[in-house]
């Protein structure tokens, strides 16, 4: 008695890998989860005394379905800061995180046989959620000899009649990736002649880029397709509130009017208490985000460096956000330490669960099988030890070369 729509849509990968890591933790064991896209530092002291003051004053009802008006006026001055983009108050809407805010904009403009391209590798809520309203991704590989960034020629190829959306995800989850100025006007040249394709510029870590300023986004590279742009964001990462569950979009107001409609009927407006949380995140001191930024940057560098010293390993230094996406296929199929042929990244991220007890998210949950996901979202001394354990995990097929050194 359950949906047919629903037979193959999987919960999260990520969740599901922190579930077990917590799980063998529970058992007793020493288990170091780098599974979750989720800041290991604390919600910011002044964000939670707002939140406090509002439940105080009684912000404790029903919500407006959109947004609170105090919301609404910190994401449009939000835009305006970091991006230039003027939004009007119809032009926004608040959600129970990005997460809500895709599915919002995804469930209400795809019909069944519409088309979602989706460069990969992918957060996997792009292709399962388009899958959930019957819709079908087209996925398009993006190497890592590329930047992970998909090419203007080929998003032009995979476009159809039935093309609804063209997702762009950056600074990317779980590559790094970031994507320049130069490169997005390329593919918008694209998108021009192609009016009945929305874009998605999902920018959840725009504030999260190791090298170089500001975030490019499509809106402000693109002006004349920002009526066909959501451009979407939220507070989770930023100012490492994910428990607040507050996103945000800014688009044209014939798509937010039809999200709202999505929401009204399902969750309807995030807790007031929430949304007064958030108001005091884009509106306050914003030196907090440049210190996490460089906690991320930093850690970051040194994983990715001690994965590509590993035989077999390759991994870039991403140039954004908080995970390092190494390419383990020069290793398979490998034997463990255990004694366990492993012949995938979803093997060897349950073997390296089990013997080494760090738990990685398989690639394959990212379209991209061959690599791992690490968080690199825990603290420095985590890092160095689950460096240290998977070095040694690996060490075990390239046979007898002796400990390798990780952290010089
Ligand atoms: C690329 C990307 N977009 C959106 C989200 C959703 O974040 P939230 O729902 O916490 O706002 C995530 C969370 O992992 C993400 O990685």
């Amino acid at each position: 008695m359950l949906a047919t729509h629903l037979a193959d849509i999987p919960l999260p990968a990520t969740m599901e890998a922190a579930a077990q890591a917590r799980a063998l933790r529970d058992a007793g064991h020493d288990v170091i989860s780098l599974t979750l896209g989720e800041p290991d530092f604390p919600t910011p002291p002044h964000v939670i005394e707002a939140a406090h003051r509002a439940a105080l004053a009684g912000e404790t009802k029903y919500p407006p379905i959109n947004g609170t008006q105090a919301l609404i006026a910190a994401v449009q001055a939000k835009f305006r800061r970091d991006s230039n983009l003027v939004y009007e108050t119809n032009e926004v809407i608040v959600g129970h995180g990005a997460k809500q805010i895709i599915y919002d904009a995804l469930v209400a403009t795809l019909d069944p046989g519409c088309e979602v391209i989706v460069p990969v590798p992918y957060w996997n809520a792009y292709p399962l959620v388009t899958r959930m309203a019957s819709a079908t991704p087209i996925f398009l590989r993006c190497a890592a000899a590329d930047d992970f960034l998909p090419h203007p020629e080929e998003i032009a190829a995979a476009i159809t009649a039935r093309t609804r959306w063209l997702v762009l995800n950056f600074p990317n989850n779980p590559s790094g990736a970031v994507c320049p100025a130069g490169h997005l006007a390329r593919i918008a040249e694209i998108m021009r002649v192609h009016p009945h394709v929305w874009i998605m510029s999902d920018d959840m870590y725009e504030h999260l880029i190791h090298v170089g300023s500001a975030n490019a986004t499509m809106a402000a590279v693109a002006p004349d397709l920002k009526d066909r742009i959501l451009t979407v964001s939220g507070v989770s990462k930023t100012y490492a509130m994910t428990g607040w569950r507050v996103g945000y979009a800014g688009g044209p107001a014939r798509l937010i009017a039809a999200m709202s409609k999505v929401q009204g009927q399902s969750t309807g407006g995030v807790s007031p208490v929430g949304q007064a949380a958030a108001v005091a995140a884009l509106n306050g001191p914003q030196d907090i985000v440049a210190e996490m930024r460089a906690a991320y940057a930093a850690r970051s560098a040194i994983v990715a460096a001690a994965m590509d010293a590993i035989p077999g390993v390759r991994c870039a230094a991403p140039r954004g956000a908080f995970y390092v996406f190494p390419d383990i296929s020069g290793l398979l199929p490998m034997t463990s330490p255990g004694g366990v042929t492993l012949t995938s990244d979803a093997e060897f991220c349950a073997a390296l669960l089990t013997e080494a007890h760090v738990a990685a998210v398989q690639g394959a949950a990212f379209g991209m099988r061959g690599h791992v996901r690490l968080s690199t979202a825990a603290s420095p001394a985590a890092l160095a030890e689950a460096c240290r354990r998977i070095a040694l995990f690996c060490e075990a097929n390239t046979a007898k070369q002796g400990p390798i050194s990780i952290f010089g």
